[in-house]
């Protein structure tokens, strides 16, 4: 197996890049890539219009959105309904007189919010003003009748918020720190100003693109051979983030903190009825929680097998897994299971070194991000 050093697209496997860039921007998405690694990928593997692009981990989409820029079909699906109603919310073309006319229905609504009943982080996160204009907007919100223009308020609505709370997204907990921050219904009129700002200024082409939120292990929604390039990055092993640190924007949106009652996150919750027989490269002696993640990276290795034509490509951005006892090198078992699915020369660019502790102090190794390539 071909393994090389391309420390410099590390940056690119960060949202970092993305916070400058219109739409991008919309929602920061620190466990995101940026649009300049899909973009540099589009270009090496020669996508061309007309051509189909697949990421079966949409997040908040940046994939589909950047090809929607550089003018390639498209097809996103991603589990977690927050994150799919931001990936499409950043996507659709609006109306601009649209857009500004429900802007002002919102900021002129006027209903007495009563706190009583509302969950106590939200009111540990806000101060009671903001928290009551977030409320009050939140439920004008859900008068708009147009779909779309309902997904983007609901967009910007967690945006401001983000900006003018209490909270502290620190790694996979939530802090709260009582500092100076802006009200919220400033932050809210900016971001909705930028967001019109963008519109206006970033030229999106006309291609197909369909987003789903669907379960990357079985993709029903996808046909066989119908997509030529796959970029993505999965869950990384052990690395459970998505559930936590998103608990005030769950309940902002739906009210309660539930994600999805079904064991839909890879490698999260695991029982040994769900394994399926592991090809013989799979050490007996991984943790639970690693057995379960290739597990279900098996089964999406076979999907995207599936969906791709001969000679397409997969792409996958991963992190190596951090246990107390040892690195798991997620990368090297990805790349063989891709080889007994039938992918022809995986190759793997590690793009980040970084050193793994333990207690804070105590070395575990060092944990690679690499790039999967797998050929079919
Ligand atoms: C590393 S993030 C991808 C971020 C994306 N590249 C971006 O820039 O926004 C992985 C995503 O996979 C989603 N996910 C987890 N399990 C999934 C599954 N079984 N099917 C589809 N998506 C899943 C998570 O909710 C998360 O949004």
């Amino acid at each position: 197996m071909k393994i090389i050093e391309r420390l410099e697209l590390g940056e690119y496997a960060t949202f970092k890049p993305n916070k400058e860039l219109p739409r991008h921007r919309w929602f920061y998405f620190k466990e995101g890539f940026s649009r300049d690694l899909v973009h540099y990928l589009l270009k090496k593997y020669d996508v061309d219009s007309g051509d189909w692009v697949l990421d079966p981990f949409m997040g908040v989409g940046t994939t589909p959105l950047t090809c929607r820029e550089y003018g390639v079909n498209t097809v996103g699906i991603e589990i977690s309904p927050l994150f799919k109603l931001i990936a499409e919310a950043k996507i659709m073309d609006y109306d601009i007189e649209d857009i500004k006319k429900y802007f002002n229905y919102l900021l002129s609504y006027r209903k007495r919010i009563d706190l009583n009943g509302i969950h106590g982080l939200l009111k540990k996160a806000f101060p009671k003003p903001s928290l009551i204009d977030i409320l009050r907007i939140r439920e004008a919100i859900e008068n708009i009748y147009e779909g779309r223009y309902r997904n983007l308020f609901y967009l910007a609505l967690l945006s401001a918020a983000n900006k003018s709370t209490y909270m502290i997204k620190d790694g996979s907990k939530l802090r709260f720190s009582k500092r100076n921050i802006p009200p919220f219904i400033d932050v809210f009129r900016r971001t909705v100003n930028m967001i019109i700002r963008d519109i206006i200024e970033m030229e999106l082409k006309n291609v197909y693109y369909y987003l789903y939120q669907g379960d990357a292990r079985q993709m029903t929604m996808v046909e066989d051979e119908s997509i030529d390039l796959v970029i993505t990055s999965p869950p990384y092993l052990n690395k459970i983030e998505y559930t936590t640190v998103y608990e005030i924007e769950y309940l902002i949106l739906y009210g309660d903190t539930r994600v999805n009652p079904l064991r839909s996150y890879i490698g999260l919750t695991f029982s040994r009825r769900d394994f399926i027989e592991l090809p013989k490269i799979i050490d007996k002696d991984l943790p639970p929680a690693a057995h379960a993640y290739f597990n279900d990276m098996y089964k999406v290795l076979n999907e995207i097998y599936r969906v791709l034509r001969g000679g397409g490509k997969a792409i996958l951005v991963v992190g190596q897994g951090i246990f107390p006892d040892r690195i798991i090198p997620s990368d090297e078992i990805l790349a063989k299971l891709g080889r007994e699915i039938g992918f022809r020369r995986p190759e793997i660019w590690v793009i980040n070194r970084r050193i793994a502790v333990r207690n804070r102090t105590i070395k575990i190794g060092v944990a690679n991000e690499s790039i999967v390539i797998l050929s079919k």
